[in-house]
């Protein structure tokens, strides 16, 4: 048993894989509903559902009641600082992929992230139309329905399938991706957006997918995700610092080999 002071990491990764598959089960029961209710949020393009509300709440109440000292960052209610804030800080996207999740489509999941002074220790994403659940302890590895996993060894772009994604400014914002995947794609033999971000770097983590990039990410999209990939032998390297989390994940070579095409300011 592992602990940083006074947690056990291992009580956190059971209880955070409970309240993920709790919320995806919710998720599923509510998927292709008819009478699913929809709001907008910074754009057109950026939608939220009752469930994503529904999830974060579920998830708050959890982690409140079990870790009454713990801070809590969550995607659709922000900040939770309780009076006798303690180091850790769970990261939570409650539903990643709600744009997926709205129209029908079934790539989405639960995120959540557990971080020690800032550093993450504990990942888990659940994907529950598929059943999946990948979790990584910082420094024991990462699983992917209870197996070891490990990021794609291909070092060839040619040989690679990669995924990306796109901001919810894109019609605004001229750094929005375009000019990356005109710069890669010609180069891959396949090139996927998903649409869940933090799904993304699971593929990764397991080596279904040979990279991914993306830009303008949050804490809650990736916070889980990084950390499974890099317990998985992956890497994490940032591309740009004027566009939130901006991030290239797979092994060391094709990183290097997707960072040498991107449009970069770091
Ligand atoms: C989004 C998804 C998407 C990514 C966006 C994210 P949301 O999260 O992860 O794949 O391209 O940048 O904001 O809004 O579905 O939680
Ligand atoms: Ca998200
Ligand atoms: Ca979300």
């Amino acid at each position: 048993m592992r602990r940083t002071e006074t947690e056990d990491v291992h009580d956190i990764l059971r209880h955070a894989i409970d309240w993920a598959m709790e919320a995806g089960h919710l998720q599923r029961d509510k998927f292709r509903s008819s009478h699913l209710q929809m709001t907008t949020k910074s754009n057109i393009h950026d939608v939220v559902t009752e469930v994503d509300k529904a999830c974060e709440a579920l998830l708050i109440e959890h982690i409140t009641s079990r870790y009454p000292s713990h801070s809590i960052l969550g995607e659709e209610t922000g900040q939770h600082t309780s009076a006798e804030t303690s180091d850790w800080q769970w990261v939570v996207d409650p539903l990643d992929g709600t744009n997926n999740y709205s129209q029908g489509l079934p790539i989405y999941c639960v995120s959540i992230g557990v971080q020690y002074k800032g550093e993450t220790q504990v990942g888990v994403v659940y994907v529950p139309f598929l059943d999946e659940l990948y979790s990584a302890v910082r420094g024991e590895g990462a699983n992917w329905n209870g197996r070891f996993i490990r990021v794609s060894r291909k070092t060839d772009l040619n040989e690679c399938v990669l995924a990306t994604g796109f901001p919810y400014d894109k019609g605004t914002n001229p750094i929005n991706n375009l000019d990356n995947v005109c710069a890669l794609l010609p180069t891959l033999r396949g090139l996927r957006r998903m649409g869940s971000a933090a799904y993304d770097l699971c593929c990764v983590a397991c080596g279904i997918l040979d990279g991914y990039w993306e830009l303008d990410l949050k804490p809650w999209d990736a916070c889980a995700g990084a950390l499974i990939v890099e317990e998985a032998g992956g890497i994490i390297k940032p591309f740009r610092n004027d566009r939130h989390i901006s991030i290239v994940a797979g092994n060391k070579t094709i990183v290097d080999k997707i960072y040498e095409r991107l449009n970069k300011n770091v």
